[in-house]
């Protein structure tokens, strides 16, 4: 399906693939997806293997991005990575605030507004996560936690910051469980961050803004979402691992 907006779709390998097994796979996605132009196609592998990562995409449709990075550009702060660290190997995107971040290393919505704005110093695009958890989706919370980790994690970004950077909404109960969130959820929460983005910027931004959907993404689900009018792609986890699920997400969406 056309829409203004090209999708794009990222395959988040987390903590998963040695060097070998990360060149394995994205061999075979270079190879599977070369013909691919409508989409615009991103792996995320592990800090290790973003260099030899890098070498094997080049000349290629495929980007790359980091999973994570540091708020600060340098110095003694042990076992993190600055954004020029990752622009060496040619990093163009970066998730941000994942919902493992927030939950196991107590990543705040300020953190992220401080990684977000580093990232975009060093010309890097953030892809920042937002999401609500199940007890806050049945407690009726949903809009007021989206609202609130918008407004936290994207303080201080300018309208030109905000050209560079992508959404990626991921209701955390969807996130490795299998559980997805019906076509009518994905698409009612990706209205109301378009809402809140014209809110803090302007309509302009809003209607500009990809909003990816995270959560248990499959080949089975990927054309229904990517179907819904603010559904601009994915980010894919589990099913990014492999070179036959990712290539038919990629080919199903478009
Ligand atoms: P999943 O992960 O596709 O395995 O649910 C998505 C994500 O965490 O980005």
């Amino acid at each position: 399906m056309q829409k203004d907006r090209k999708l794009i779709i990222a395959g988040n390998w987390k903590m998963n693939k040695t060097v070998a097994e990360a060149l394995d796979l994205v061999g075979g996605l270079r190879r599977e997806l070369a013909s691919v132009k409508e989409v615009d196609l991103v792996v995320c592998p592990p800090f290790t293997a973003l260099g030899e990562v890098s070498k094997a995409i080049l000349d290629s449709n495929v980007r790359l991005g980091a999973q994570n990075m540091s708020e600060h550009s340098g110095g003694a702060y042990t076992g993190e990575v600055s954004a020029m660290m990752l622009k060496e190997f040619s990093v163009r995107y970066v998730i941000l605030g994942h919902s493992e971040r927030r939950q196991y290393y107590g990543e705040s919505n300020a953190l992220i507004s401080r990684k977000a704005l580093a990232a975009h110093a060093a010309t890097l695009k953030p892809i920042l996560c937002i999401g609500e958890t199940l007890a806050e989706r049945e407690a009726g919370q949903t809009e007021a936690v989206l609202e609130s980790q918008l407004r936290g994690s994207l303080a201080g970004l300018s309208k030109e910051h905000m050209e560079e950077t992508v959404l990626a909404y991921e209701p955390v109960w969807a996130i490795g469980t299998g559980k997805t969130a019906t076509t009518e959820q994905a698409q009612s929460a990706h209205a109301f961050v378009r809402h809140v983005v014209a809110s803090m910027f302007d309509e302009t931004i809003a209607k500009y803004v990809r909003i990816q959907y995270g959560g248990s993404v499959k080949p089975s689900n990927a054309r229904e979402l990517m179907s819904q009018p603010d559904v601009d792609g994915a980010l894919v986890g589990g099913a990014s691992l492999e070179v036959r699920s990712f290539t038919d997400i990629v080919k199903n969406s478009i």
